[in-house]
């Protein structure tokens, strides 16, 4: 089968598509034709050798986390899926899944065929008129912004700043924030993606590169907002966002800070861990009804995957998500 392999840590333009043997699924795990993937900033990060220290990569390394596609075979023990099935889901590196011991391994998407493990919540069936490319796109941005709303425990009318707003992960907190839990919302956003966050349903938009966040978030709602959801600062530029809050307000954020206010209560979001079974058949159904706009900014065919990694690293900035047809 074709893949898109590294061979050593370096840049995305030393991967290559190469013939490597199909993976054959192990207990528990299903073999899956895949028809579409979607690209991480984790991607870069594991072909880089940037978290090199945290997460080895194995060489040969097929990147790839999130996919849809068609089980073509079973491993011992897999009852919830057959053969033909059309699904979509997650999976990590193996160095990650053992580190935190985390039933998701794969083979890597970004391949003709993949292993993912099925027995858990990682991976659901795709209803028919989802698109393959759009289900790939939900995955693992999809489950860190349900553990988002999960753990902020938003009420309505609630003020929240969302800091990263219309990255990948940002475009569903907000949607759901505003569409489910009926806040509202102050989104960070360059110009150019301000539409795009009103479209997600933000009431205001601030360009973080040219405004002081907290002056503009004050300047519109003077006491401090209810709640922070942070998916980008850390640091101490985290604890100077915070200035935006309210006393008594939340912070739930995919970052660790320690921001040294007693008067904030703090949450840390990690998806995988929080993922429960109806998580991914919920959005796929928040799709399919309207409450998600689809989020994919940027396509490529699978013999451009490569350079749509490159690209994806050379970005100044990016748009809700970037999806790879297999087929
Ligand atoms: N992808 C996943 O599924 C996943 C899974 C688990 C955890 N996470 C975590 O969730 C967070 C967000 O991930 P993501 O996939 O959504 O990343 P992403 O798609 O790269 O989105 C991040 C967004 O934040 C914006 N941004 C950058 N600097 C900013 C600043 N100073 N102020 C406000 N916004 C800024 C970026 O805009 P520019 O493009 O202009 O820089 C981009 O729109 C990360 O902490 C990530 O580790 C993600």
């Amino acid at each position: 089968m074709k893949a898109l392999v590294a061979r050593a840590y370096g840049p995305p333009q030393t991967l290559r598509i190469e013939d490597l043997p199909i993976p054959e699924p192990g207990p528990g795990q299903i073999q899956v034709k895949v028809s579409a993937a979607s690209l991480n900033p984790a991607d870069l990060m594991m072909t880089s050798g940037d978290i090199r220290e945290a997460f080895e990569t194995r060489f040969p390394y097929v990147p790839g986390s999130d996919f849809a596609g068609t089980v073509t075979r079973l491993g011992t023990g897999v009852v919830a899926f057959a053969e033909g099935d059309e699904v979509f889901g997650f999976g990590v590196p193996p160095s990650y899944a053992e580190r935190f011991g985390l039933p998701a391994v794969t083979s890597g998407g970004l391949a003709e065929y993949a292993t993912f493990q099925a027995n858990g919540p990682f991976v659901a069936h795709r209803p028919a008129g989802l698109a393959p490319e759009t289900a790939a796109a939900l995955a693992s941005t999809g489950m860190t912004a349900a553990a988002a709303i999960q753990d902020g425990d938003f009420q309505p009318g609630e003020t929240v700043l969302v800091i990263g707003a219309t990255g990948g992960v940002g475009s569903i907190v907000v949607q759901l924030l505003v569409k489910e839990r009926e806040a509202e919302v102050v989104a960070t956003a360059l110009p150019e993606y301000a539409g795009y966050a009103r479209t997600l349903g933000a009431t205001h938009t601030i360009d973080y590169l040219t405004t002081d966040v907290v002056t503009a978030t004050r300047r519109l709602h003077p006491d401090g907002v209810d709640a922070i959801v942070n998916l980008v600062l850390d640091g101490d530029r985290l604890a100077e966002a915070v200035k935006a809050l309210r006393p008594g307000g939340r912070v739930i954020s995919t970052t660790f800070s320690s921001l040294g206010s007693e008067d904030v209560t703090v949450k840390i979001v990690d998806g995988p861990p929080s993922l429960r079974a109806d998580t991914f058949p919920t959005l796929a159904a928040r799709v399919l009804d309207g409450t998600l706009v689809d989020m994919i900014s940027r396509r490529y065919q699978f013999d451009q995957a490569a350079q749509a990694l490159a690209d994806l690293a050379a970005a100044p900035n990016t748009r809700g998500k970037w999806v790879i047809s297999m087929t």
